[in-house]
């Protein structure tokens, strides 16, 4: 099958900050091997390229001085059944909620935290999406890419991908180098589910629900509903900020001054310290600065209603990080990727 072309391609509509940058050419490809003629086309006509899934966590810095690519690999195959689990594999153009409703209406479970969690499945493993309790590297039994150095077909096994905190290979060595086409995952056939999180136990108590997959969807999605800015009324790309990892010893002493403030410990004894939190409490939540700002429920999420280009967000970003570097010595890293 033979890629979309369209020229002269407007972004606006395809990432979720509604950042209004343009680029040469958008190419839907479906098929590995189109990927080394659209990207040799590119280079030989002096083009730089870029991979983009749905757009839902990126911020356009600038136009794009070239193309870009967008895997739509579609289907979802079982391929491994046994007694107690299965494994699926997920072509990267699938709608990552929509996989999250196919999954739960088969019986195979696992990925009800991450409901309605927007982007695409082939976006999901690089910066190992997350929420409520649970992580994607959970359930990744395989991702297959292709080496856009070498335009080879190539696969990573869980442990070669590097999964960490909002991150993995994909963001590290990888970057601009592998154009995910599959994710496999592996999943239970039998509910084991995650109620960590304070919020969904408090949901489920509160409705009188049974702690089972399909309610832990429905905590999930009415949680996100109440919290986050839906994309198609306002723009965003979700958390801002990475949650910031610091010392026991410097956690301490943001305590000693500010004995309200979150933290979670980590297996090697750091601590967590929301950044939603120390946003929140340098009263930046709400504020609006020419068309961008701060989402007036959730101070991790930077919000787009003026469709500002992608540089007005980033002032904000940076003006934001300077304030809590000086307040807290903490450095905030920007989640989502700049381009
Ligand atoms: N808080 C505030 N003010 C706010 C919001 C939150 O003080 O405006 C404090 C509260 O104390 C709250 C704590 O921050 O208990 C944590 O807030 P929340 O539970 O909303 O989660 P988060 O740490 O802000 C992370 C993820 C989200 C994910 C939620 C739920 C990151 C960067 N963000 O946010 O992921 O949905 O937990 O698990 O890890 C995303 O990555 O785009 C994203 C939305």
């Amino acid at each position: 099958m033979s890629s979309t072309i369209h020229q002269g391609f407007s972004l606006i509509d395809n990432n979720s900050l509604g950042i209004p940058a343009v680029c040469a050419a958008c190419f839907d490809i479906q098929d590995v091997a189109e990927i080394e003629k659209v990207i040799s086309g590119a280079v030989s006509a002096g083009q730089s390229w870029i991979v983009l899934g749905e757009g839902t966590n990126v911020v356009f810095s600038q136009d794009v001085n070239g193309i870009v690519i967008r895997p739509k690999f579609s289907g979802i195959d079982l391929i491994e059944s046994q007694e107690n689990e299965v494994v699926v594999r997920v072509g990267a153009g699938v709608n990552w909620h929509e996989l999250v409703c196919w999954t739960l209406d088969q019986g195979y479970y696992g990925l009800e935290n991450l409901a309605l969690i927007p982007g695409s499945c082939g976006a999901a493993p690089v910066q190992n999406i997350g929420a409520y309790g649970v992580e994607l590297n959970r359930f990744v039994e395989r991702v297959d890419y292709v080496d856009l150095n070498r335009f080879e077909s190539k696969s990573l096994t869980n442990a070669e991908c590097g999964f960490g905190y909002r991150d993995s290979r994909f963001k590290q060595d990888l970057k601009d180098r592998a154009l995910i086409t599959h994710i496999y995952l592996r999943l239970s056939k039998i509910p084991s589910v995650c109620v960590d999180y304070p919020a969904i136990q408090a949901y489920l108590k509160q409705q009188g629900m049974e702690p089972t997959p399909e309610n832990i969807f429905d905590a999930v999605c009415t949680i996100r509903r109440s919290k986050l800015p839906d994309i198609k009324d306002i723009p965003n790309a979700g958390s801002f900020f990475k949650n910031p990892i610091i010392s026991a010893d410097h956690f301490e002493r943001i305590r000693a001054s500010e004995p309200g403030c979150p933290g979670f410990k980590q297996p090697d004894g750091s601590f967590k310290v929301p950044a939603a939190w120390l946003i929140d409490q340098r009263g930046w939540k709400g504020k609006m600065f020419e068309g961008v700002g701060v989402h007036q429920h959730q101070a991790l999420v930077l919000i787009n209603p003026g469709h500002k280009a992608g540089a007005e967000l980033l002032r904000l970003a940076k003006n934001i990080q300077q304030d809590i570097l000086q307040a807290y010595r903490i450095s905030l890293e920007i989640e989502p990727r700049v381009i």
